[in-house]
């Protein structure tokens, strides 16, 4: 049997030096970081860690997710195709610096594609 996508990644280190370096890079970037203006620290570090922990859990990890859902929590902010299509293209080369490979980076990319519509709303 094929070990979860969660140990596959690199367990729980693996996974948040993955999410960390994705919310890193959006926060910084051009398009996407009018999302995160004007937020305090603590609130980037809480919406890091529920990032962190509703990944472990969803890739076969053992967290219980205490944040919300993802329509309730990215309802109202806008954002768009292009807001996504840019998310995806950090988190494939975060993936490609840390050496994911083609069948996990594939695995990550279609549990994204399924949160899509949850998530995009402009
Ligand atoms: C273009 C793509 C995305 C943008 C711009 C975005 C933006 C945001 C922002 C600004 C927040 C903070 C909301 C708040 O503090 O009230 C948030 C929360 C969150 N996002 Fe995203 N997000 C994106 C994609 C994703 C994806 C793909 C996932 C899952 C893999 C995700 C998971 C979460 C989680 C778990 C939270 C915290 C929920 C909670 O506060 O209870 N996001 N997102």
């Amino acid at each position: 049997m094929t070990d979860p996508l969660y140990s596959r990644l690199g367990g729980y280190d693996g996974i948040a030096m993955f999410a960390t370096n994705v919310v890193g890079l959006a926060r910084k970037d051009d398009l996407l970081g009018r999302f995160w203006t004007n937020r305090g620290e603590d609130r980037n570090a809480r919406e890091l860690q529920l990032l962190i922990d509703f990944f472990v859990k969803e890739t076969g990890g053992q967290m219980y997710y205490r944040g919300r859902d993802m329509v309730l929590s990215h309802q109202g902010m806008g954002i768009t195709e292009d807001d996504w299509k840019r998310f995806i293209e950090i988190a494939v080369s975060v993936a490609g610096d840390m050496g994911v490979g083609p069948d996990e980076g594939g695995e990550v990319m279609a549990f994204f594609d399924g949160l899509k519509s949850d998530i995009v709303s402009g």
